[in-house]
């Protein structure tokens, strides 16, 4: 008797297919919906049952798939299929790899890496099943409106399974069965073992079949069973496009209504994308067309959306992020940000900042309650607190080769369109005027400016636009107006 709290022997995950029919370089169950691989998805519910071993069987684009895996899971083993072709075959290589100085025994799982939406929750209902009844084989179906295509499950007149056969391989009869294999099963690993020097290649596709496990386990006195699941979606795999972005919207569905469930409130779920890896707390609000990616968390009480998408961004509590694209930032609490806003990594705002329109920003700290309110750009920068960065403000960080550090004070008040060339340094409670171009450090308290003389040719539209609406509008303003064009010249600011 296996203890409770032990997952199983292993869990083998097949994952040799071409995968031919996604039409594409990347090989299929590297694939992505809600932000992860399908094989990472796969993986994740293999780990949660905790088996002592796991092996995935690969061979189509074998270097790519395995680096892949060992990024995401090191410790699963890579197991490589000869050229015997089939699902049975891929079993028989997996476990003789598995198989150490002693066999492996109790349970061993069989998934594949093509079907993401399967949970550990599943998984562990159907070894329990198996171990509870103290099963050859359990095999988990579901029963299907259009079974085309599935092995069918084949049962005798008491219920019981009695084997599966393939759908190449079916009678007329036996293709008006709806209850399919899944290919997802637990097996005793001493009856798979042996089966398997049994299985032959004589069938349609000339496959080692590991359907034909089954009748073999029966044949030998073993109890062969079924889990029935209603929620087809789990057992789904994903072989084209089509599949997988339906795929996609369901896991979509099913992560916006656990987050619904677990307090947050999604105006339209319909446009609203979650990464499975996404954190969000009670009371957060979603508005329409958001999507949330990667190492993304929000605090409480912030409000998310409309039309954003954000990529690993902290959010703390109560913030605001309209209408902005944002990735690797970190958002204070009670900060504003958008709308119209490009967040770039290294994005660090303070508590009650502020971002505003039409700004992008990279690698800059900005303090509490400092706002960069409109129109401008700010990277490779600090800002102190309680700044006030006028519009239109830019630091010119980039000479052309290197880039360069603008810090500014706190209580700093920059007059509109000031450009900091960086390297340069603004004092504490410093102000520029409008149109400055900071090229040396600010000194505290400050106030620089840079001012270039202001020219006014008067009469200069009637002499050199004459008939025109601006030369009739002047004229109507000026009714002495002179046809001299006259200078003065006078200091601006
Ligand atoms: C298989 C089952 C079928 C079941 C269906 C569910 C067999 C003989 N048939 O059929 O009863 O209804 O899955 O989707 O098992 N793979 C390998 N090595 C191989 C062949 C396949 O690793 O040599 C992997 C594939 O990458 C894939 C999985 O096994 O992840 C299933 O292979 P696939 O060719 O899609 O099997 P089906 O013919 O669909
Ligand atoms: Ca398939």
């Amino acid at each position: 008797m296996i203890p409770e709290n032990t997952g199983p022997a292993a869990v083998i995950v097949l994952a040799a297919g071409a995968g031919t029919r996604m039409k594409s370089r990347t090989p299929k169950i590297l694939h992505e919906i809600g932000g992860r691989s399908m094989v990472g998805h796969a993986l994740l519910a293999a780990r949660s049952i905790n088996p002592r071993q796991l092996a995935i069987v690969v061979r189509h684009e074998r270097d790519l798939v395995a680096r892949h895996l060992s990024e995401l899971d090191p410790a699963a083993v890579i197991v490589d299929q000869d050229e015997i072709p089939g699902t049975g075959r891929a079993v028989e290589v997996a476990l003789h790899a598995l198989d150490g100085e002693q066999h492996l025994t109790g349970t061993v799982v069989v998934t594949y890496g093509d079907v993401p939406l399967l949970s550990g929750q599943l998984l562990a209902e159907l070894v329990a099943t198996h171990e509870r009844e103290a099963n050859a084989v359990t095999v988990l179906t579901a029963v299907l409106d259009d079974a085309t295509g599935y092995g069918r499950i084949l049962r005798g007149d008491d219920g019981t399974v009695t084997g599966i056969v393939e759908h190449k391989d079916a009678s007329d009869a036996q293709r008006l069965i709806g209850e399919v294999n899944s290919g997802i099963y637990a097996f005793d690993a001493a009856v798979l073992r042996d089966a398997l020097t049994h299985v032959t290649t004589d069938n349609s596709q000339g496959e080692k079949y590991l359907t034909d496990v089954l009748g073999l386990a029966r044949q030998a006195g073993g109890r062969v069973a079924a889990v029935v699941t209603a929620d087809r979606w789990q057992v789904e795999g994903a072989n084209d496009r089509v599949q997988l972005s339906a795929l996609g919207a369901e896991l979509n569905r099913r992560i916006v209504e656990a987050w619904m469930r677990a307090g947050v409130t999604v105006v339209d779920p319909t446009t609203t994308w979650i990464d499975s890896s996404v954190t969000l707390a009670e009371d957060v609000r979603i508005l329409p067309n958001t999507q949330l990616h990667g190492a993304t968390t929000v605090a409480r009480d912030a409000v998310v959306g409309p039309d954003t998408t954000l990529t690993d961004v902290t959010i703390g509590e109560g913030a605001k992020v309209v209408r902005t694209h944002g990735s690797g930032a970190i958002i204070g609490p009670d900060a504003a940000v958008g709308p119209f806003t490009y967040l770039r990594p290294g994005t660090v705002l303070g508590e009650s900042g502020k971002i505003g329109a039409f700004y992008e920003t990279k690698n800059v700290t900005i303090g509490r309650g400092s706002k960069l309110s409109h129109l401008g750009y700010a990277g490779d920068a600090e800002i102190g607190e309680d700044t006030n960065i006028g519009c239109g403000n830019i630091t010119a960080n980039y000479d052309g080769e290197k880039k360069h550090r603008t810090v500014i004070g706190s209580g700093v008040r920059t007059g509109s369109n000031t450009v900091f060339v960086a390297p340069v340094t603004v004092g504490d409670g410093a102000y520029s005027g409008a149109g400055a171009v900071i090229r040396k450090d600010v000194p505290a308290g400050a106030l620089a400016l840079t001012v270039a003389a202001q020219s006014n040719t008067e009469g200069w539209v009637a002499a050199n636009r004459p008939g025109t609406r601006s030369a009739e509008l002047a004229q109507a303003a000026t009714p002495d107006s002179s046809s001299t064009p006259a200078s003065t010249e006078e200091g601006n600011q």
